[in-house]
């Protein structure tokens, strides 16, 4: 995570430029601009064209947001069709629906082809890692169009997720701002760049992200198939049938959590240290070999993001108003607009 460090922190400094400028900010646009431009940066060198000045950008990044946005819905969506609508549907959303695959793929084609072209492909990032490294039984070099898949999980896997993330802890801390003031008192004491180990030591903003991820999972849930008959609750689950553990239930249970379940109160995960055995349910992740890969990038990436803002900008709405959440490819807040005051004028 080390090194990726310093590029999610150029993303931080040019939101705050962002934001410098035009203190009425649009959560959505700049979240999903912010989570795409780091797995950009970090993750295969290359700047995405949305946020800061990057003339290496490359062409058509507008266009690939919203191509990938239309598929994610578009798979989401199609999993909950009913045997006859769902072909029907299929079959009239197909043309545009390949349209937009082949426009994914072809964007994502033409950053490795640059990569391959310009000698950069050697770089350590995680793109050059999967360009260079031979298999060690084989000796052979992962196939091109494997290598575009991959970097399109990651693009996808992580940018939706992470910005409705980042979103719900954007509004707490905009319709409360005391939560971000007594952050700011304890943790950030008017720091700007914050290095590596300054990230990893804010545990006021962990427990808040914690807290934004028991009550609004990203990712509400996951399915798992039992491989031999279980007996679950009571119920007998058969080997092969899948369940769906539904995380957003489960972390908002009063049973576990307590009667105070539904409210947002960080501070619960000031003090707890939750494991396996723990009674109260807490798996925004998921579970076991194959929980999520990037849990580690994107804990980083919205504690730096969340202490960058925090220790610039006092963060407030016009209007008070209730989240409201829209399940598409996740569970993300509808768009919303909050006000960023830099400190020194707040
Ligand atoms: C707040 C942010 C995120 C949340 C809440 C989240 C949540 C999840 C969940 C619940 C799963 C399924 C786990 C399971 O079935 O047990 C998953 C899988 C995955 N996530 Fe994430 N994720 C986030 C960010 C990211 C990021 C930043 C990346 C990549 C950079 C990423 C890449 C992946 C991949 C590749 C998988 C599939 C892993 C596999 O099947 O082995 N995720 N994520």
């Amino acid at each position: 995570m080390r090194s990726y460090h310093r590029a999610m922190q150029t993303v931080a400094d040019d939101l705050a430029i962002k934001w410098e400028k035009n203190p009425d900010v649009d959560v959505h646009g700049d979240m999903t601009a912010a989570t795409l431009e780091i797995i950009g940066r970090a993750g295969f060198s290359t700047p995405m064209g949305l946020l800061g000045d990057h003339e290496a950008a490359p062409e058509g990044t507008d266009e690939f947001v919203a191509a990938l946005s239309r598929v994610l819905a578009w798979a989401s969506e199609s999993t909950n069709d009913l045997p006859i609508v769902g072909p029907l549907r299929a079959a009239f959303a197909a043309p545009g629906i390949r349209r937009d695959v082949n426009y994914v793929r072809g964007f994502v084609d033409s950053i490795i082809e640059r990569r391959q072209k310009d000698g950069s492909a050697q770089n350590n990032d995680l793109l050059g890692l999967m360009l260079t490294t031979r298999d060690p039984e084989t000796g052979q070099l992962l196939p091109v169009d494997n290598v575009r898949d991959q970097v399109l999980t990651f693009l996808a896997a992580g940018h939706e997720t992470t910005a409705a993330l980042l979103e719900v802890a954007l509004y707490h801390l905009a319709t409360d701002p005391r939560i971000g003031d007594l952050i700011v008192a304890e943790e950030l004491s008017g720091n700007r760049v914050l290095d590596y180990d300054e990230v990893v030591r804010l545990r006021r903003i962990r427990a808040l992200i914690n807290e934004c991820l028991r009550l609004y999972p990203p990712a509400p849930g996951f399915f798992r198939i039992a491989r031999s008959d279980q007996e679950l609750g009571g119920y007998l689950v058969p080997a092969g049938r899948a369940v769906f553990v539904l995380s957003l239930a489960a972390q908002r249970d009063p049973a576990a959590w307590g009667s105070d379940a539904g409210e947002f109160r960080a501070d619960r995960f000031l003090n707890t240290r939750l494991t396996a055995s723990s009674p109260e349910f807490f798996a925004p992740w998921g579970t076991g070999p194959r929980s999520c890969i990037g849990r580690q990038f994107a804990i980083h990436e919205t504690t730096l993001l969340i202490g960058s803002v925090l220790s610039q900008f006092r963060l407030t709405v016009n209007k008070p108003f209730e989240l409201r959440l829209r399940e598409r490819a996740t569970l993300r807040p509808e768009p919303f607009r909050i006000v960023a005051t830099p400190r020194g004028r707040a």
